[in-house]
């Protein structure tokens, strides 16, 4: 394949069968492993929010701080982690949020954003939007104004950008894979 024509879709890697039977990984780690291909997909993730003012990047663990990472230094912005439950030191906000079997709580440091300050959520993948809607919930928490949710990948067939477009959010997504 002429690599100059390789789009962000052509650099994500599918396993199967991982980590259950009958599951289609997505695994991102070819595409930031290729420096042509991370430099077009945090380009790509910027790209509609080019002469917007964004004060800080949230990235969603884990692979959301990989590319909230990348856009805040692009951007010379903050960064904030919205971790799982029990690794942030300071004081914190907690959300719980739906897993295919059972809960999980996503946790922020309480003094991470600042009330009226315009933040974009980032994070590798969307698939049921559970994960980032605790995200969202935890920022507008603290009053943040959140301008967007970007991610490289979307799961139509799980419904995540609808969930969270009747949240009011805008969603911009790189590509999409059909199934699970
Ligand atoms: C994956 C993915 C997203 C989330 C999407 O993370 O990286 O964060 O699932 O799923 P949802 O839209 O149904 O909530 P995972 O929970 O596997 O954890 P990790 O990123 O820490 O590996
Ligand atoms: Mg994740």
């Amino acid at each position: 394949m002429n690599t100059t024509k390789k789009t962000v879709k052509d650099y994500i890697r599918t396993i199967v069968d991982f980590p259950h039977e009958g599951i289609l990984f997505r695994d991102v780690t070819t595409l930031f492993a290729d420096p042509r291909g991370f430099r077009m997909c945090i380009d790509q993730l910027l790209h509609p929010y080019a002469g917007e003012r964004i004060d800080k990047v949230v990235g969603l663990e884990a692979r959301g701080f990989i590319i909230g990472g990348a856009i805040a230094h692009q951007l010379s912005v903050g960064f904030v982690p919205i971790r799982k439950k029990g690794k942030l030191p300071g004081k914190t906000l907690a959300q719980a949020y739906k897993l295919e079997y059972g809960e999980a709580i996503m946790e922020v440091h309480d003094d991470a954003v600042q009330p009226g300050e315009k933040v974009l959520v980032v994070d590798d993948l969307l698939a049921t939007g559970g994960t980032a809607e605790a995200g969202i919930k935890l920022l507008e928490q603290m009053g943040a104004d959140i301008i967007g949710c970007a991610f490289i990948i979307d799961l139509p067939d799980l419904g995540g950008r609808k969930r969270l477009e009747a949240l009011g959010m805008d969603v911009e997504v790189l590509c999409e894979f059909e199934g699970l």
